[in-house]
């Protein structure tokens, strides 16, 4: 099966740091981050679960569920997570899936043989609480993901959905947003009465 933008991430139920789960239930009326990592006690990997822990406030004010996910059992996480609070300076409070039959990695198509064939590379999804992946992005093992960027993207959908409008290159929040094309310059100006900056007939400006 290939998973793309709009599908309905595939359910499951597994162990988790947390106990075992319900994806679907899990994500409740949240958005989630599912991200999967090669293995654990890896220094990549390490960093990035630090990171994510960090951040729990950022992604807990966007109404964002961290999931983690790496190729190894439930007993393996818990003393990883000892290791990446103590060399992150952090504690680590969202559940990491244990797919060590990597069953969860690849109906998320997350082993990438090139890569590896028993190692999930870094993959990222977004999923809105209706379920529907809304973004996808694949990390080879030696990069390390880009938090700002997933916040940033976060914040982009949430932002389109509520406003209805697209972002631009680079946009971060507080910058000037797009109206799509689909929009009419009358309904436009229904739509924003703040008003917006028609550069040409496809490409107008509004701040939201
Ligand atoms: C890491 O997460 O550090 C890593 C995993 C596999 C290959 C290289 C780095």
């Amino acid at each position: 099966m290939t998973l793309r933008l709009g599908d309905t991430a595939p359910n499951f139920q597994i162990d988790t740091t947390a106990g075992k789960i319900d994806f679907h239930e899990w994500i409740g009326d949240s958005w989630c981050f599912f991200f999967s990592h090669p293995a654990d006690f890896t220094p990549v990997c390490t960093t990035e679960m630090g990171r994510t822990a960090q951040l729990a406030k950022e992604f807990a004010d966007r109404n964002v569920k961290p999931l983690g996910l790496s190729t190894d059992t439930v007993e393996e996480h818990n003393k990883w997570i000892e290791d990446v609070n103590d060399t992150q300076n952090t504690t680590l409070e969202f559940p990491i899936v244990a797919d060590a039959d990597k069953k969860i990695s690849e109906l998320y198509e997350m082993i990438h043989p090139g890569e590896s064939d028993t190692a999930a590379v870094r993959s990222v999804y977004i999923i809105d609480p209706n379920k529907k992946i809304r973004l996808m992005m694949t990390y080879p093992m030696s990069l390390g993901r880009n938090f700002d960027e997933i916040l940033r993207a976060i914040d982009g959908l949430q932002t389109a959905d509520k406003h209805g409008i697209a972002t631009p290159a680079d946009w971060t929040p507080g910058d000037q947003v797009i109206i799509p094309p689909t929009v009419s310059n009358e309904e436009a100006q229904k739509k924003f009465p703040q008003g917006f900056d028609e550069i040409r007939s496809y490409l107008r400006y509004t701040k939201v």
